[in-house]
């Protein structure tokens, strides 16, 4: 059997391969976590952030293919992985509770991995296509003007006086939505929840789970996800409780 074959076919193979797109995925969800939060700032900021990312051309699409392989990837494996388990199972009369407490694990794990999934879905309809509110979709608000260069690293990435779009104010309206907030919330705890469990599962496959490092391993985890939870929390929070406003500086702002 090739790498590629046992990576593929084996029990182990899978749940390798589940916890390397697993990791790809956090990569992902922290960076966009630190990105969102310059909504707190100048509007400059999350808007000649979110203008630098549209014009990185084909990067965007790779990185944009390689979530999507991920995503499918990680989602194949846990099923295969979670029918091949109901299938190996017999009755297990001494172990009933490690079973019992095995299948709440994973129906949790899967419970909790489509609700993200929808949410993903809602999200992309929401954020990148304007299905989900037409009304306050980038591409129907007025455009932006930088007041400042957008800078990277030193670098000056978008310039001050170029039209962007006010992503910045689509997010607030959007949020404005309380309906959409709360869903917003439930999602990124339901997601948060999975990633703590997920930890719980990537350990066990590394055998980490009851090395010498395991419990403050463990806490690291939970902090990281609390972390994490109360980061995303607060786009909508501070939404909801009339903390962020889409206040764009009036000279900033021009007409399409
Ligand atoms: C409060 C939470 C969040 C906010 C405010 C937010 C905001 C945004 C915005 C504004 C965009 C569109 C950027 C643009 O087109 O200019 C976007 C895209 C995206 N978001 Fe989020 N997001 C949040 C949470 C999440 C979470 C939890 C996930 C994953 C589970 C996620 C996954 C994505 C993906 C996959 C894209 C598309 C990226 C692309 O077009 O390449 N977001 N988000």
């Amino acid at each position: 059997m090739t790498l590629i074959e046992s990576l593929f076919r084996t029990t182990i193979g899978r749940k390798l391969l589940m916890a390397v797109t697993g990791i790809v995925l956090i990569l992902f969800v922290v960076a966009h976590l630190v990105g969102n939060l310059q909504v707190f700032e100048h509007p400059d900021k999350l808007n000649g952030y979110a203008h630098l990312l549209q014009t990185l051309g084909p990067a965007l699409w790779i990185e944009r293919a390689a979530l999507l392989i991920c995503t499918v990837v990680h989602i194949w494996a846990a099923v295969v992985l979670a029918v091949a388990d109901a299938r190996g199972r017999g009755p297990q009369p001494y172990a009933v509770d490690t079973w019992i407490q095995a299948t709440l694990a994973s129906r949790y794990m899967r419970w909790t991995g489509g609700v993200v999934l929808a949410f993903i879905v809602y999200h992309l309809a929401h954020f990148t296509i304007g299905v989900a509110q037409p009304a306050t979709f980038k591409g129907n608000l007025p455009a932006y003007t930088m007041s400042a260069d957008y800078r990277v690293l030193g670098l000056v990435a978008v310039r001050a006086g170029t039209q962007v779009d006010d992503v910045r104010s689509m997010v607030i309206l959007g949020f404005q939505n309380r309906l959409v907030a709360v869903f917003y919330i439930v999602a990124v705890g339901l997601l948060s929840l999975h990633l703590l469990h997920g930890a719980d599962s990537l350990f066990q496959t590394l055998g980490w789970r009851n090395g010498r490092w395991a419990r403050g391993l463990r806490a690291a985890v939970t902090l990281g996800c609390a972390v994490y939870f109360l980061g995303n929390l607060a786009i909508p929070g501070a939404v909801m409780t009339g903390l962020l406003a889409p206040q764009a500086p009036a000279s900033a702002v021009a007409s399409r």
